[in-house]
């Protein structure tokens, strides 16, 4: 029922203006309109992770709900775990419009909108109304115009420790200059230490210990993979999200499109994000869980993230134009990839395949 609705209101959306379509969507998913239950799901996807079991490893990636406005409801229609943000300790207008583009004929997105969010106090207020029946990451971020980035990440730790199931540190963002220098070594020491020394605080006064992840980019130099993962690893984050959104344009991208500036999501980063998170389980031998993102489009290229190391997947850009049947179609053929391996559950197929994709180069970065 949900698939056939979300179907009908495909291609309507597909007409619409890429920010007012996004917007009829979310006021869809809060009004009940699509927010049917997905059947139980087969226990063989759970995830034990944390201390959290998930129904499956499929959640949706920050961008899609930045102000935490549906993510019990996305939970409800079928995703093992939903993440909310960037958030920002400041509310943001963003970049000017328009900054979300389709390439429609690339199955992919170009967004530049820069952080918009209703920043900390209201979209703390609205988590306090919610039904909590789902885990939920907050991802956090920094406001452009701060005089220090690294307090705005300690602010969000802060104010959503309550409220957070994980945390998604994001350095990197194409959209706010210079954020994405917080993945220098050296700046990831600052980073780090503040927002674990601000966690482990809290841990202590509330006696609960909420996960910190940490975001990168899929345009990091190879050789700068090693050092990153090393401080990564030396300031026990719980987990490696790979990748946000890329300012390389792979060759033959609609030309009509591909030169608007921003990060580009959906099927032509899966090569380049797909090739750098199976090089971060080699650096990591598999000691940090992996949350592999990018052009995740299908049942196949869910499952090629999970054999490269992923042990939790997020998508975005495919739920624009596949709508939220895909969250099913990929189920069914991480079900159908577990009996013909002989699993009872998902482990043994993370990261069989890390090798065939960590000894690919890098593509160019354009
Ligand atoms: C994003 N993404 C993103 N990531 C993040 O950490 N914070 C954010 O606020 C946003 N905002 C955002 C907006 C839009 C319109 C898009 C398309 C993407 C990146 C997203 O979470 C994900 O990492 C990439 O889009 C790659 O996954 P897909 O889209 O290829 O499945």
């Amino acid at each position: 029922m949900i698939t056939r609705l979300a179907g009908l209101a495909r291609p309507m959306l597909l007409l619409m203006e890429p920010e007012r379509a996004h917007e009829t969507t979310l006021r869809a998913l809060e009004s009940g309109l699509f927010s049917a239950p997905a059947e139980p799901d087969d226990p063989r996807l759970a995830v034990d992770i944390w201390d959290h079991r998930l129904p499956n490893p499929i959640g949706i990636a920050a961008g899609f709900d930045k102000n935490g406005r549906v993510p019990d409801v996305l939970v409800r229609i079928g995703f093992g775990f939903a993440e909310i943000g960037t958030v920002t300790p400041l509310p943001q207008v963003g970049n000017p419009k328009p900054r979300v583009f389709r390439l429609i004929r690339d199955r992919a997105l170009i967004n530049r909108l820069g952080f918009n969010n209703a920043g900390h106090i209201r979209v703390k207020a609205r988590l306090a109304m919610r039904e909590r029946n789902g885990v939920m990451g907050v991802n956090v971020g920094a406001n452009k115009d701060s005089a220090d980035r690294t307090a705005d990440y300690v602010q969000g730790i802060q104010t959503f420790y309550d409220d957070a199931d994980y945390f998604m540190v994001n350095i990197s963002s194409p959209n706010t200059p210079g954020l994405r220098d917080l993945q220098a070594p050296a700046a990831l020491d600052e980073l780090l230490g503040r927002v674990m020394a601000m966690r482990d605080a809290r841990a202590d006064a509330t006696g609960q210990r909420v996960p910190v992840a940490v975001k990168i980019a899929p345009d990091v130099a190879e050789a700068d993979l090693a050092p990153i993962c090393e401080r990564l690893e030396a300031h026990g984050v719980d987990a490696i999200a790979v990748s946000n959104t890329t300012l390389a344009r792979p060759p033959g991208l609609d030309r009509h499109v591909a030169h608007e500036a921003g990060g580009l999501s959906g099927r032509p980063l899966f090569e380049r994000a797909t090739i750098m998170l199976a090089k971060v389980h080699r650096l990591t031998r598999g000691r940090i869980p992996l949350i592999g993102i990018g052009g995740i489009e299908s049942g196949e290229t869910a499952l090629a993230k999970i054999e490269a190391g992923a042990t939790l997947i997020q998508l975005y850009t495919a739920l624009v134009y596949e709508g939220p049947g895909l969250i099913e179609r990929i189920k069914e053929h991480l079900l159908a990839a577990m009996a013909a391996q002989g699993a009872a559950n998902l482990a043994p197929l993370v990261g069989r395949r890390v090798d065939e994709w960590a000894d690919r180069p890098l593509p160019e970065s354009g």
